[in-house]
């Protein structure tokens, strides 16, 4: 993208901590928008396009004194707008504007209170002279030595320099980190810098940006034809009917049933799309091609890679059909395109080969529409508010590729998937009427390849066990179990074996992520 951005911006330099995102979550939900950069990465032509209004340099896990250790752009600190430092970015600033910090000194974690000796336009509403904020230290180095112009504005018992500020140069450093929720004031601290200190005005509205993506994906696309392969999911789905809103029937999409949906899933899609939207819709039936193919393949990774392939048979087939395209568009979202910076150097390990249609547009010649690149999850459903579409669909639970192949662990027969969807189908149910969906972040039901014996009636049964799983998480990297009741649970799983013939027997997850993960395959 060259084009500048037609807002406000603030740029978040990316020293490698773990918590960089939370610092771009925290402004966006102030209408700023911000973009994160790896340290490495900022250039001289990447600041001239950003024009920002501040800069943050975020926290990392280095060391000013280590060898080749990362350093801020010099030019950001002659550009004239604010620079705040969290923690490692503190350091850094410190170091290459004339001051020293050293390691060696006692790593510090957790709650601490900051007591300020002076006013600060940072601590504005939270803290006067002489008052303490509660806020979440995580550093190794220490500052010994002042830049010029550089003072002390707040100290905890462990951290001198916890707060300093060069309050005519508008730079600011702290030693603790704003961006966490265990810096309980934190959201307006950034605030006082972003709104106060910068004065940024907060112009990032769902409603000018979806303007501004109508007009570049026109401006993109031209004359030309856009596919969009739709899950059922909602990030295809919003990127879809964005698309369509800018060039109309330019755009088909292709919906490839794998017969591996959740119940209604396929029917519920299609009705939103070509009667909802009346925008054109291939819908693929492809679920004797995907079963046949998967009969006998039990092992996790075999079950998706065949899915991947054959979706993109699949895909290509009908896209031609379609009358071919040059563009192809995905629901590709934010925290998908930041180049996190690498603290080890090495590639990551492969837990799950995720499915998606990545092998698309090269194979396929195709360019990529990406409309969503720029947001995170709940901004897509924003921007899903403000495109209209039907809350039931924003607020959907997240649903994997590969669809319930990967939640029937062992071989995948058509018995088997509707044995799972009228389960999963009861589960889903229960948890809506004990209005606890939108609370959960995903849930579904898992069918065994187990079975037990059980009672009922007078007769012996010897059928499947179902697990049952839900989660919450903020993003689907981590996540927890959900607590439900034993009443909820008792209920749900008493419907189920009542009601699913070919199940007698009802377990529930209790496994976190890590080391679980949330899909059983
Ligand atoms: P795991 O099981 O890795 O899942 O903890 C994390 C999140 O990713 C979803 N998931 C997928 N989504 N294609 C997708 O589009 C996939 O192949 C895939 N595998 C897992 C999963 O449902 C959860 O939300």
């Amino acid at each position: 993208m060259t084009t500048p951005p037609a807002h406000e911006t603030c740029l978040i330099v990316d020293f490698g901590s773990q918590v960089t995102q939370l610092i771009a979550r925290r402004l966006r939900e102030m209408d700023i928008y911000c973009e994160i950069h790896p340290f490495n990465h900022v250039d001289d032509a990447l600041i001239d396009r950003l024009a920002p209004k501040a800069v943050i340099l975020s926290g990392g896990p280095a060391s000013v004194e280590d060898e080749g250790s990362p350093r801020a752009n010099q030019r950001l600190f002659e550009l004239g707008c604010p620079v705040l430092g969290i923690c490692y970015g503190q350091m850094a600033m410190v170091h290459q504007l004339g001051g020293k910090a050293e390691g060696g000194h006692h790593r510090e974690f957790g709650r601490a209170f900051v007591k300020l000796s002076e006013k600060s336009a940072l601590f504005e509403g939270v803290a006067a002279p002489g008052e303490e904020a509660e806020v979440w230290m995580s550093h190794g180095d220490r500052v010994t030595a002042l830049p010029p112009g550089f003072h002390v504005q707040g100290a905890s018992p462990n951290a001198p320099y916890a707060v300093l500020a060069d309050p005519s140069r508008r730079f600011y450093g702290v030693m603790f980190h704003p961006e966490v929720v265990h810096t309980p004031q934190g959201a307006r601290l950034l605030r006082n810098f972003t709104h106060g200190i910068a004065g940024m005005s907060g112009d990032w509205t769902m409603a000018a940006y979806k303007d501004q993506a109508i007009a570049q994906i026109r401006e993109q696309v031209g004359e030309g034809r856009v596919i969009c392969g739709l899950s059922g999911g909602v990030d295809s789905s919003v990127a879809a009917v964005l698309i369509h809103q800018a060039i109309g029937d330019q755009l088909t999409c292709v919906f490839v049933d794998t017969g591996m949906m959740r119940m209604n899933e396929a029917e519920e899609v299609v009705t939103l799309f070509r009667d909802h939207y009346n925008i054109p819709l291939v819908h693929a039936d492809e679920s004797g091609l995907f079963l046949g193919e998967l009969a006998g393949v039990t092992d996790p990774e075999a079950k998706r890679k065949t899915i991947g392939r054959l979706f993109i048979d699949v895909f290509e087939k009908h896209a031609a059909d379609a009358g071919g395209a040059e563009f192809l568009a995905q629901g590709t979202l934010y925290p998908d395109v930041i180049e996190s910076v690498s603290v080890s150097g090495g590639p990551s390990v492969t837990i799950k080969s995720h499915h998606n249609v990545g092998g698309l547009p090269e194979r396929m010649n195709m360019k990529l529409v990406e409309p969503l690149r720029e947001l995170f999850k709940d901004e897509v459903r924003a921007l899903g508010h403000e495109l209209g579409l039907p809350e039931a669909f924003i607020g959907r639970h997240p649903f994997p590729g590969p669809g319930l192949a990967i939640r029937c662990p062992g071989e995948i027969t058509r018995e088997k998937l509707e044995i799972l969807r009228q389960a999963d189908a009861i589960y889903l149910d229960e948890m809506r009427k004990a209005g606890l969906y939108d609370e959960i972040w995903q849930a579904f039901a898992v069918l065994l390849p187990v079975r037990t014996v059980g009672v009922m009636g007078d007769g012996r049964t010897y059928d499947h066990v179902c697990a049952l799983r839900a989660v919450t998480s903020v993003d689907g990297m981590t996540a927890d179990y959900f607590p439900f009741g034993h009443d909820f649970l008792g209920r749900t799983a008493n419907r189920i074996i009542n009601e699913v013939k070919g199940i007698n027997r009802v377990v529930y997850d209790v496994t976190s992520k890590p080391p679980g993960t949330i899909e059983w395959e």
